[in-house]
């Protein structure tokens, strides 16, 4: 008798709480993950299909789902989603049901399994997902651009160029006019640094996050002080040339330039710091009082 009696009580006390409007954060996540807000762009056809594209693949796989995922570098939905990856959600053109695409393709990714909304997918191979897609709903494979060159990236700087054909200077639609889109856009990490970064970087990803923080620090301090300023402008290209090829932009070339200057500089660069007495120091106590041809000191010059 007592279990029923509770569920009573959980009922009345239920009926008791106010309707409650959803809060603003919770229409958002709403929006964010079951709104489709463009047509859907493939029939669902496409996604059953999708397979038969795939090199040395003779039938549909079992666990489907799962090997579509893996194959386009895609994630499980952390939210109701009909069983479809996250970035692709149920959608309708024309009337017609479909899937359409969403922010999370490349903007929702995962970290050991666990999937996350707004986490970079940086698995992605968006230019096979597109190419498969269409190509299995029976229209051509061909892109209007080159989507990407290297798994995990997406050429940004295009799509921008590309989707801003659609619209007028305030951005009222019209149809679409090329606004120079050329196939030598692309910011995309180079392969040969994406393999060092997954095969060396990411299996010591904690000792590389402590190297950086240090040499960081070292170049710092040693730009602060003038103090073995030609070495320290030399790691500061390096480390800020990394940064670059790991497919970061801001200030950093900026950052390699003025690195280079000072390392190219180096014997006067660090004049007005520590390195005027330091690097003299150097030369006598390891090359014994012999000045090589020209050598002078802070004195004598
Ligand atoms: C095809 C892949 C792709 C899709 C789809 C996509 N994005 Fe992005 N988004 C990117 C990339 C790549 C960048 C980084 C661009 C760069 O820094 O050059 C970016 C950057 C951003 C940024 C700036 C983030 C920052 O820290 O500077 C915002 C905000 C953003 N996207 C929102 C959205 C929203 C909202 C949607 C859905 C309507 C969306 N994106 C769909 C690829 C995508």
């Amino acid at each position: 008798m007592r279990l029923p009696l509770a569920a009573l009580w959980l009922i009345l006390i239920a009926s008791q709480l106010p309707a409650g409007e959803p809060s603003a954060a919770e229409r958002g996540y709403k929006a964010l993950t079951e709104t489709a807000f463009i047509p859907a762009s493939w029939r669902p056809r496409a996604y059953d299909n999708a397979w038969k594209r795939w090199a040395g693949v003779a039938e549909k796989p079992a666990h489907y789902d799962a090997a579509f995922r893996d194959y386009y570098g895609l994630h499980p939905a952390p939210y109701p989603n009909s069983d479809l990856p996250m970035g692709f959600r149920p959608g309708s053109f024309l009337f017609v049901k479909g899937i359409a695409m969403d922010c999370m393709l490349c903007h929702g990714g995962s970290i050991f399994g666990k999937s996350y909304v707004g986490l970079g997918n940086s698995s992605l191979d968006v230019q096979a997902v597109f190419e498969d897609m269409s190509a299995a709903d029976g229209r051509t494979p061909k892109l209007p651009f080159t989507f990407s060159n290297v798994r995990g990236t997406s050429e940004a700087g295009s799509f921008a160029v590309y989707l801003l054909g659609f619209r007028e200077p305030d951005l009222k639609m019209k149809t679409w006019s090329n606004l120079g889109l050329h196939e030598d856009l692309c910011e995309d990490t180079p392969a040969w640094y994406v393999w060092f970064l997954q095969t060396i970087v990411q299996p010591n990803a904690s000792l590389f996050a402590t190297l950086v923080a240090l040499g960081e620090t070292a170049i710092g301090l040693g730009l602060l002080v003038g103090l073995l300023t030609g070495i320290a402008g030399f790691a500061a290209a390096f480390l800020n040339g990394n940064f670059v090829l790991a497919g970061v932009l801001g200030s950093n070339p900026a950052l390699i330039i003025l690195g280079a200057l000072l390392a190219l500089a180096w014997r006067n660069a660090g004049w007005i710091g520590l390195d005027r007495w330091f690097i003299p120091w150097l030369h006598r106590t390891f090359y014994a009082g012999s000045p090589s041809p020209g050598e002078t000191t802070p004195s004598s010059g």
